[in-house]
C-alpha cells in the first residue's frame, strides 16, 4: 500500500514534487505580473533565480514552465548547461524548436529561411569565439533575430514564450556569457511596431520571458562584469529556505484527506499523516526543500499502515541523517574559506553576541574590512545570514548543523 510507486515525496533534483510548498511570491510574479504584462506588450525584465544548492531553483522555474505549458504558452524545456558545454549551441537548438512551434519554417520569406539556416549552424557546431558567419554578423545576433521573429509570431497568435536556462553559473567563459546575456537581453528589450485594428500602429515589447537559474556565484560574474546593463535587463531573486508555515500547509492535505493509494485488494485507501508526524517533518528539515522531501519519503517507507506516525518519521529520519549531513556539508564545502570561517565563528558565539566585530575577532580576521566583505556576501549574494544589529542565520539547516547535533535527534 505504501509502495514506492505511490510515494508522493520526491527528493532528487530538477523534479516538480507532488507535495509543493511555498514560493508563492515567485509563482504569483509569473501569473500576476510577468505573463500578463508581456501579453499586454509591456516590457518586463527577465528573471534570475539564484540560491544555494537544493533550495529549489530548478523546481520552481520548472513548475512555472509547466503552468505556462498548460496555458498553451510556447515553453522550452529546462536548458541545463553542463560545465564546458557551449551555451549558445544548446540555446540555439531549443530556440529552433520554438521556431517550429511558431510555424516559422513554413514561412516563404527568404529572410526567415536564411535566419533559420544561420541558427541551425550555431546549433550544430556552436560558436568558435570570434568567428563570424557568411553574412558577417556574430552568431549570437542571429539568435536574437530569430527570437524576434518568434516574438512576432507569438504576438500574431496571442502567445507568450518562456525560455528557461538552468545552471547559468557554469558559463565560465566571460565572452560566451556576455554573448548569451546579450542574445537574450536584446530580444526581451526589443520594441516592435504592430498594427492594432481601429487604433493604428503601436510600439510594444515582445512577449518573451527569460528565466535564468543557478548558484549564487553567477551573480559575481553577471553583476560586476555586465554592470548596469544586466541589472536593467534581469531582476535577480535569491531564494531562501521555505518557512515552516508553508511546509505545514503543504502537508495539510496529507493530514486532512490523505494520499490516495491502491490497496492489495484493488480498492483505494487514503494514507494519512498524523498531525504530530507532520510537525516532526517540518521540524527536522529546517526549511530545506530537499530535506523536506527526503524526510517525507523515508517516513512513508518506514511503515506500512494507513497512517504515517511520528515514530515512523523519526525512524525514517534516522536513516536519512547521513544524507542530510552530506547535503549541508556540500553547501559549506563550496564556500570560500573566509566565508566558512566566518560562519563557524558566528555559530560558536551565543546568538546575542553575534555582532560583526565579535564574529570578526572570533574568526581571527586581521582587518575589520575583511569581515565586512565576507558578511556582505553571505548576506546579499548567498542569503545565508542576515545582518541586523546582531547577525542571524537565514539558512536554518546550516545554523542547525553548526550549532547543534542536528541532523541527529535526541529522542
Ligand atoms: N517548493 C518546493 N516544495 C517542496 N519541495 C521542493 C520545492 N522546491 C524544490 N523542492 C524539492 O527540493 C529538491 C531540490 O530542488 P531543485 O533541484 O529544484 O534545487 P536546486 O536549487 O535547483 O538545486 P541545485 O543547486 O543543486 O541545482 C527536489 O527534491 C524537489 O523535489
Ligand atoms: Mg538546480
Amino acid at each position: 500500500m505504501r509502495t514506492a510507486v505511490h510515494n508522493p515525496f520526491q527528493p532528487g533534483s530538477d523534479v516538480v514534487p507532488e507535495i509543493w510548498a511555498g514560493r508563492t511570491e515567485q509563482l504569483s510574479d509569473w501569473r500576476d505580473v510577468l505573463r500578463p504584462r508581456l501579453q499586454a506588450g509591456l516590457f518586463e525584465r527577465g528573471r534570475t533565480v539564484l540560491g544555494e544548492p537544493g533550495l529549489g531553483k530548478s523546481s520552481l522555474v520548472r513548475r512555472i514552465a509547466m503552468q505556462a505549458e498548460r496555458a498553451g504558452d510556447w515553453v522550452t524545456p529546462q536548458i541545463r548547461l553542463a560545465l564546458g558545454t557551449d551555451p549558445l549551441k544548446r540555446i540555439a537548438a531549443e530556440v529552433l524548436k520554438l521556431a517550429d512551434r511558431a510555424g516559422l519554417p513554413a514561412a516563404r520569406e527568404n529572410r526567415i529561411s536564411s535566419l533559420l539556416e544561420r541558427v541551425q549552424t550555431v546549433a550544430a557546431s556552436g560558436v568558435s569565439l570570434g568567428l563570424r558567419d557568411r553574412e558577417g554578423v556574430e552568431p549570437h545576433t542571429a539568435l536574437t533575430e530569430l527570437l524576434v521573429e518568434i516574438g512576432h509570431a507569438a504576438i500574431r497568435q496571442n502567445q507568450v514564450v518562456l525560455i528557461h536556462v538552468d545552471e547559468v553559473q557554469n558559463i565560465t567563459d566571460e565572452k560566451l556569457l556576455s554573448q548569451v546575456l546579450i542574445a537574450l537581453g536584446d530580444a526581451i528589450t526589443r520594441e516592435v511596431d504592430v498594427t492594432v485594428p481601429a487604433v493604428g500602429t503601436i510600439t510594444r515589447s515582445l512577449p518573451i520571458a527569460v528565466y535564468l537559474t543557478g548558484l549564487p556565484e553567477f551573480d559575481d560574474r553577471s553583476g560586476s562584469r555586465k554592470g548596469a546593463t544586466f541589472a536593467r535587463r534581469f531582476a535577480t531573486t535569491t531564494l531562501e529556505p521555505i518557512n515552516d508555515d508553508d511546509l505545514r500547509s503543504a502537508l495539510r492535505p496529507l493530514v486532512v484527506t490523505g494520499w490516495e493509494t491502491p490497496s492489495e485488494d484493488g480498492s483505494i485507501v487514503a494514507v494519512r499523516l498524523a498531525p504530530d508526524a507532520a510537525e516532526t517533518i517540518v521540524d527536522v528539515c529546517r526549511g530545506e526543500p530537499f530535506l523536506f522531501q527526503l524526510a517525507g519519503q523515508r517516513a512513508w517507507y518506514a511503515g506500512s499502515g494507513d497512517v504515517i506516525t511520528r515514530p515512523e518519521v523519526l525512524a525514517g529520519w534516522g536513516q536519512a541523517e547521513q544524507e542530510a549531513t552530506s547535503h549541508v556539508e556540500r553547501i559549506l564545502e563550496r564556500l570560500p574559506p573566509r566565508e566558512r570561517e566566518f560562519l563557524s565563528a558566528m555559530a560558536e558565539l551565543p546568538p546575542w553576541e553575534r555582532s560583526q566585530g565579535q564574529i570578526a575577532a572570533k574568526a581571527g580576521f586581521a582587518k575589520p574590512t575583511d569581515a565586512g566583505t565576507t558578511s556582505q556576501r553571505l548576506d546579499r549574494v548567498r542569503g545565508i545570514i542576515g545582518r541586523g544589529k546582531v547577525y542571524t542565520f537565514r539558512h536554518r539547516a546550516i545554523e542547525a548543523f553548526l550549532t547543534s547535533d542536528w541532523p541527529s535527534l535526541e529522542q
